[in-house]
């Protein structure tokens, strides 16, 4: 487990975050990851003398994620913790490519993200989610009963993704009739933008997904209803506590951040399963096992492959590595979770595996808000796949699975199942 000193050529470095290196990047993360646990990257980030370093190993990944005093999510604050550098290198960094999120909680460091989780926490308690159980679960059955007759679906399609998207969307508010227009624009959102990239036509989805919110709050402002968007209308309306841009931002990355995730979780975690027979039959047999098996799931090929990149506020030194001020960050949560120093066998998958920690819902202030929430939604999701499809199994050769490759995530385009 020492560090090897042959270095991974850039080029297959830099295929991580292009998706070219396919639907199995982590032999390609352990070779990295032998080579040692903070890496300088090749990575255009629109300042001149600026490096990207890689992290590849839980322990150094922790370091920076629960530093965020001394890594920031907000370079802006990079020249003092107070003082706000306006910009400093143009907008077309990394994170001019989030822009739409700018003042949303994953975007911002205290003290203003302490007020906002605060804020949104009440309504995400481990309690709440628990309460919402019998609705996701007439949501799981509906979605089921119309494909049950056929004998067959495509669980991307009729299953893992509508699920959280109506979960997230009366949970917000959104009418039923606008759910697909929510879909097409996030999709098109989450495909287009990447590390310092932006598709031309990202744009004008990024206008419309914004004009509909501000349309949406005002709807809820005449019409406050029993739903969150409604209960952060009123904390706004009340005064200093939620700026508009704060409210309008937060609802977008409730939107964007609830579903795709929770749907590849459901997606990918079910074809990790239909690959390993052994643990899927250990699984059926016994369903109280489904949230030991997600927490493994969520371990093994979780549906965050980085983290947002984090930005140095001083010189520091990280596992021997010089960390300059103003240096990005980028924490790659899949190979922290295969860290042979933390797990033993990282690279199998063993649903009874009794995890202490993983990474995929992040670490420290920022960690994901709706963590109670995917996790309800997952262990229905399994359990009422598993108990209503037993017989359920791959309805296309295993290599026509096809994937949509995202900067920060990876999720299958469709899984052809049969029942
Ligand atoms: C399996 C499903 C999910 C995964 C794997 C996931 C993953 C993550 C990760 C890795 C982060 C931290 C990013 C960072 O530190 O840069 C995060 C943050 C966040 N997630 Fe999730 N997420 C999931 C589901 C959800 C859901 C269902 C919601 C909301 C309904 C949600 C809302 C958020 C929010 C608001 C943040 C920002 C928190 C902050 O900055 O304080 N996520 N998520």
């Amino acid at each position: 487990m020492n560090d090897s000193n042959q270095p991974v050529p850039e080029k297959e470095v830099l295929s991580v975050f292009s998706g070219e290196s396919g639907e199995n990047p982590f032999p390609l993360f352990a070779k990295i990851r032998a080579t040692g646990a903070v890496i300088p990257i090749p990575f255009p980030m629109g300042g001149t003398d600026q490096q990207t370093w890689m992290v590849t190993r839980m322990e150094e990944a922790m370091q920076v994620l629960k530093d965020h005093v001394r890594f920031t999510v907000d370079r802006r604050y990079i020249n003092s913790n107070s003082n706000i550098e306006q910009n400093p290198t143009g907008d077309t960094g990394p994170s001019a490519s989030t822009n739409f999120l700018t003042e949303s909680i994953n975007s911002i460091d205290e003290p203003d993200h302490r007020r906002l989780r605060t804020l949104v926490s009440k309504a995400f308690t481990p309690r709440y989610m628990e309460s919402l159980r019998p609705r996701v679960q007439e949501i799981a059955d509906e979605l089921l009963d119309q494909v049950q007759e056929k004998g067959e679906m495509d669980l991307v399609r009729d299953y893992a993704y509508p699920l959280p998207i109506n979960v997230i969307c009366e949970m917000l508010g959104v009418p039923q009739a606008d759910r697909s227009k929510i879909h097409a624009w996030s999709s098109a959102i989450a495909h287009g933008l990447g590390l310092g990239r932006q598709a031309p036509e990202v744009e004008e989805h990024l206008r419309a997904f914004g004009e509909y919110i501000v349309q949406l709050v005002n709807d809820k402002r005449r019409h406050p209803a029993d739903d969150l968007i409604s209960q952060l209308v009123a904390i706004e309306e009340e005064g200093d506590r939620l700026g508009e841009a704060e409210l309008l931002s937060m609802i977008k990355l409730l939107i964007f951040a609830g579903h795709e995730t929770t749907s590849n979780l459901v997606s990918t975690g079910t074809l990790m399963l239909l690959d390993q027979p052994d643990q899927l039959e250990k699984l059926k047999a016994d369903l109280s096992l489904v949230p030991s098996a997600i927490e493994e799931l969520l371990r093994f090929n979780g549906p965050s492959t980085i983290a947002g990149p984090r930005f140095a506020t001083e010189d520091i030194e990280l596992a021997g590595q010089q960390i300059k001020k103003g240096d990005m960050v980028i924490l790659v949560l899949k190979s922290a979770n295969r860290d042979e120093r933390q797990f033993s066998d990282p690279e199998e998958l063993d649903i009874t595996r009794k995890i202490n920690r993983h990474l995929a819902f992040g670490y420290g202030i920022h960690m994901c808000l709706g963590a109670p929430l995917a996790r309800v939604e997952a262990d229905i999701a399994f359990t009422t796949l598993l108990r209503r499809m037993p017989n359920l199994r791959l309805n296309v050769p295993r290599e026509n699975v096809t994937w949509n490759f995202m900067l920060s995530s990876q999720g299958l385009a469709s899984l052809p199942v049969a029942f």
